[in-house]
């Protein structure tokens, strides 16, 4: 067990990606706080790790309210006493025509993914750096690196996402907080689904033809999993990862989109 006894917070936990993170973390040792907006969905995954003798909080907060963010630290300290790992996950994506994106479109996007890793991440070092240090890492996206059509407002709050990771990594060094980003390619989840069928509208034609199309411009020959991220994640929460910092890593299957 890679983590064992460490304190973990996971924000979106209760689906796709974050589920799969939380259940890893448990799995390495980790007490989980998993905390999302949708607290259904939250509950869930932390049964689901207790049931398999994990040790788990869940914890419902929304990452764009500042009180919700609050609330959701002192909770975990309140728990487990001190946070050594937060992995920013919670994410939306809003796809669209540029020309018909609106300002709640952008405010929305923004608030989620950018707003809410900066909120989290602040309250999170905060305790962290009272006990000696801690891992955040952020989950970005290949459209962090590159822009796509018809994702313009999430492409650019990724964008952002690398840069807060890049920026916090080179400022909170100094009290041994490490600071990383994961980018996936295309992970199957429930985000994925409704992407798919937005994209298929907008290029006249269906999901399954367009995930047939995106497989072929995967070198590894398949779509990604939670999985795939959360082993890189565990990698990044790891003392493995005690010498790296202020980096985005691909997990994409070599992706060429
Ligand atoms: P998902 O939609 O399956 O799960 C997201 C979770 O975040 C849900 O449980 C949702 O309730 C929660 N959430 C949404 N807004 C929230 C808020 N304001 N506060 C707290 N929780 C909130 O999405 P998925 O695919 O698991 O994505 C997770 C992360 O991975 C996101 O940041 C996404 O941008 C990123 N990502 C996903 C990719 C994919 O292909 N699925 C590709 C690249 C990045």
């Amino acid at each position: 067990m890679r983590l064992k006894g460490k304190i973990a917070i996971v924000t979106g936990g209760g689906s796709g990606i974050g589920k799969s993170i939380s259940m890893a973390l448990a799995k390495e040792g980790a007490k989980v706080v998993v905390a999302d907006v949708d607290e259904k969905s939250a509950k869930n995954t932390a049964t689901e790790i207790r049931d398999l003798q994990g040790e788990a909080l869940a914890v419902r907060a929304d990452v764009t309210s500042e009180e919700d963010v609050k609330m959701m630290l002192k909770e975990s300290i309140d728990k487990y006493s001190g946070i050594d790992v937060i992995v920013n996950n919670a994410g939306i994506a809003h796809m669209g025509r540029f020309l018909d994106f609106t300002e709640a479109d952008f405010n929305r996007t923004m608030n989620v993914n950018v707003k809410g890793m900066f909120l989290c991440s602040k309250y999170a070092a905060a305790e962290m750096l009272k006990h000696g240090g801690g891992k955040i890492v952020n989950i970005a996206s290949v459209a962090g690196k590159s822009g796509f059509p018809y994702e313009t407002l999430y492409c650019a709050s990724k964008w952002a996402v690398i840069g807060l990771t890049k920026s916090m990594a080179a400022e909170l060094a100094q009290f041994k907080i490490n600071v990383n980003a994961v980018c996936p390619g295309i992970i199957e989840t429930d985000l994925l689904s409704r992407l798919l069928r937005k994209e298929a509208e907008l290029k006249h034609t269906t999901p399954d033809k367009l995930q047939q199309e995106f497989k072929k411009l995967i070198p590894l020959g398949r779509l990604g999993r939670p999985d795939d991220i959360a082993k890189m994640v565990i990698f990044l929460c790891s003392e493995d990862a005690d010498f790296i910092t202020g980096q985005a890593y691909n997990v994409d299957g070599g992706e060429r989109l």
